[in-house]
């Protein structure tokens, strides 16, 4: 196939100012924002100057409002289950604080789970005496939905936990298929849809989670320090809050008790940055805008373009070859330093990420190579972009 660039995506990059300086391959890493999306902060940052933070947010209130129902729609959720965050590990700890553990209960999690996620269940373990179980993988590195059906089953865990696109790979998992086995077996299930949101339509209904914890500054293209967190109607009619509610999660009624908030602002901080939060709402109403139907396909265009161009490209592997759909691509060179080679593409002015195994210690793929160069691609990456990145990883060997 033959990649051309239609007349709209080159209008899109036209709207990408770092499009003209860099050619970049980092979009699971942080994407290139927007000119709305830079636009909306500097505009937002200059009306905190002149008026005052506080009084600034007062007269953004109506903005404000928006900005939580654009979010929202980007995973099929409403404002009232949506809590605004630092950042998709934030959201996840604070997710995790609401679930009453007790030693022995079990959790649940894929080997594909996120490293800082890892860490924080290896975490309750140390503390409260929690077991962490891994669910098995099929070949294709996707949850074995059979197996983890056994596992619920056999150990009656409190929690599942299930990474919708992989940080390492392009492995897209079933989480529709884990939310329907925990919603027949009635247990908590929470997706990290951190390098999903941005690519294509989610529908948190339709995945069947409690808890659906991502960050702004990926696929999304928002900016760096935002992340949100969608919390169920049925985690907040259970009455389940964060450990630690401050003054916008909760109010203080007396000297021994406090009310949670109703919605799922009972999981957000009351400071946090409305600069940052303006750039949000602009990424999720720029995307909405675009549609992320449309989105998802011409990823697909650019995904199998780069792919089918890299398996011709020799001395290089594509680690994840046949397997996920998701324009996250990690490749390899025998007997080479990936980290010189990111080095040198990065003086060519291409941007991408060198990903060592103890990033993802459990991946298969990784764990054979040793490293992987991730390349990920955009809706706004140009037959150029492509034709610079394939010269400099010909140049690199
Ligand atoms: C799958 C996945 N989950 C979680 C994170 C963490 O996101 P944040 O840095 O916003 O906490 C990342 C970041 O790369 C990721 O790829």
């Amino acid at each position: 196939m033959t990649f051309t660039m239609p007349d709209e995506w080159r209008r899109l990059r036209a709207d990408t100012p770092g499009a003209a300086h860099v050619v970049h391959f980092n979009n699971a890493g942080a994407a290139l924002m927007p000119g709305p999306v830079i636009g909306a902060m500097q505009e937002y940052l200059q009306l905190e100057a002149e008026i005052g933070g506080y009084e600034a947010a007062r007269a953004r209130s109506a903005e404000i409002v928006e900005i939580y129902r654009d979010v929202a729609a980007t995973i099929g959720a409403k404002a009232e289950n949506l809590a605004l965050t630092a950042n998709a590990t934030d959201s996840y700890a604070r997710a995790l604080s609401s679930i009453p553990f007790k030693a022995g209960d079990v959790i649940v999690a894929a080997w594909s789970e996120y490293a800082s996620n890892q860490i924080q269940l290896l975490s309750l373990a140390k503390r409260f005496g929690v077991r962490v179980v891994r669910a098995p993988a099929t070949s294709a590195g996707q949850t074995d939905i059979d197996a983890l059906e056994e596992i619920i089953k056999r150990d009656r865990p409190k929690l599942v936990v299930a990474v919708h696109i992989n940080t390492s790979s392009g492995i897209i998992d079933d989480v529709a298929g884990i939310g329907a086995l925990c919603r027949l077996h009635d247990v908590f299930y929470m997706v990290d849809g951190c390098q999903s949101l941005g690519q294509m339509p989610i529908r948190v209904a339709d995945i069947g989670c409690d808890f659906f914890s991502a960050t702004a500054r990926k696929f999304l293209r928002g900016p760096r320090g935002a992340g949100l967190l969608y919390v169920s109607d049925r985690i907040l009619s259970e009455g389940l809050e964060p450990l630690f509610p401050d003054l916008r999660g909760a109010q203080l009624q007396n000297e021994k008790e406090y009310r949670p908030a109703a919605g799922a602002q009972r999981f957000e901080d009351w400071e946090f940055s409305y600069i940052v939060l303006a750039g949000f709402g602009a990424a999720a109403k720029y995307a909405n805008n675009i549609g992320l139907d449309r989105i998802e396909k011409r990823l697909a265009d650019v995904n199998d373009s780069l792919r089918s161009a890299l398996r011709g490209l020799n001395g290089w592997r594509v680690l994840d070859e046949g397997v996920g759909a998701s324009p996250i691509i990690p490749i390899f060179a025998e007997g080479k330093d990936g980290a010189a080679i990111r080095d040198a593409l990065a003086k060519w002015g291409v941007n991408t990420t060198f990903i060592e195994q103890d990033w993802a210690p459990m991946d298969p793929r990784l764990g054979e190579a040793g490293w992987a160069i991730r390349l990920s691609p955009h809706y706004y990456t140009s037959p150029s972009d492509i034709d610079l990145l394939l010269q400099g990883l010909r140049d690199a060997l």
